[in-house]
């Protein structure tokens, strides 16, 4: 692990966030370093997805501090974070299913063709975009055939694929999977539990949500653990066991086994 910085890449305090009468998420604080793969874990409802979308600034928090890089969150928005180097894969992936593949890696960063006089009006640029985006697939391994075809025609496997290589080759600083293989074959979840060890590697803090224990264990270096909106476990992985995080997340001990 490559923590060098006693700062932490994401740094969330005491987070609350209600819908209604719906305690989401209950003064949950989490720290990820770079270099460091944390999974986030807990039962449906549990409140993963709430704490994601209040640290990527698509909810606001009712209380509580979102610290990037050491830097305090305010007003926050989905664009203002994500030029911090921040990227979440969303449980729905938020792809735009009538734009091909490159228009979708370049949603909300969309690249012009500079003219003189004329700039920022310019045209997009497809035939850069294209070509970034064809080599940053390419250099993830990802294979989903020509990028030409709207993101609507591609399956459920493949549109993960795009989903989990835009954030990487986006994500400078922090990357959250949000269940990034739920939908995937084998070949596709062995390709992408591998990229997020990648990431690590190259001193990425990352947030890793999944029901799969399996998977949850072998990538991780760390497991926190929220039951009805509260942390009820930040426990390192090689400390700890499938066994003991499926009775934190279900809030049952499962007695010894026989
Ligand atoms: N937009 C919303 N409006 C109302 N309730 C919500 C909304 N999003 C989530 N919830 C509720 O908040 C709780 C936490 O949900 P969620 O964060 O999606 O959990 P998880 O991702 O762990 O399954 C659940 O009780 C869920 O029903
Ligand atoms: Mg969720």
């Amino acid at each position: 692990m490559a923590t060098d910085s006693m700062v932490p890449a994401l740094a969330v305090e005491g987070l609350s966030k209600n819908y209604g009468a719906v305690q989401a998420v209950r003064g949950v604080d989490l720290e990820v370093f770079a270099g460091e793969i944390v999974g986030l874990v807990g039962d449906n409802g549990s409140g993963k997805s709430t704490l994601v979308r209040c640290v990527a600034g698509s909810q606001k928090p009712d209380e509580g501090t979102i610290r990037i890089n050491g830097i305090l969150q305010t007003d926050s928005n989905p664009h203002k974070v994500r030029l911090t180097g921040l990227e979440v894969v969303h449980q729905d992936l938020s792809l735009v299913d009538t734009l091909d593949i490159a228009a979708n890696f370049f949603l909300g960063r969309e690249k012009c063709i500079e003219i003189p006089g004329v700039s920022p009006f310019g045209f997009l640029d497809y035939g850069y975009m294209k070509k970034f985006t064809n080599q940053a697939l390419a250099d993830l391994g990802v294979n989903i055939g020509s990028i030409d075809r709207p993101v609507g025609f591609l399956s459920g496997g493949q549109r993960q694929m795009v989903a989990v290589a835009r954030a990487i080759t986006w994500g400078e600083s922090i990357i959250i999977l949000d269940e990034p293989a739920a939908s995937l074959g084998v070949e596709q979840t062995k390709l992408v539990l591998d990229l997020v060890r990648r990431l690590a590697d190259r001193n990425r803090a990352v947030v890793f949500i999944s029901h799969n224990m399996q998977h949850v264990m072998g990538v991780t270096n760390r497991i926190v653990v929220l039951r009805l909106g509260r942390k009820v476990g930040d426990l390192r992985t090689r400390d700890t066991s499938a066994r003991e995080i499926v009775e934190l997340i279900t809030g049952s001990d499962l007695g010894n086994p026989v």
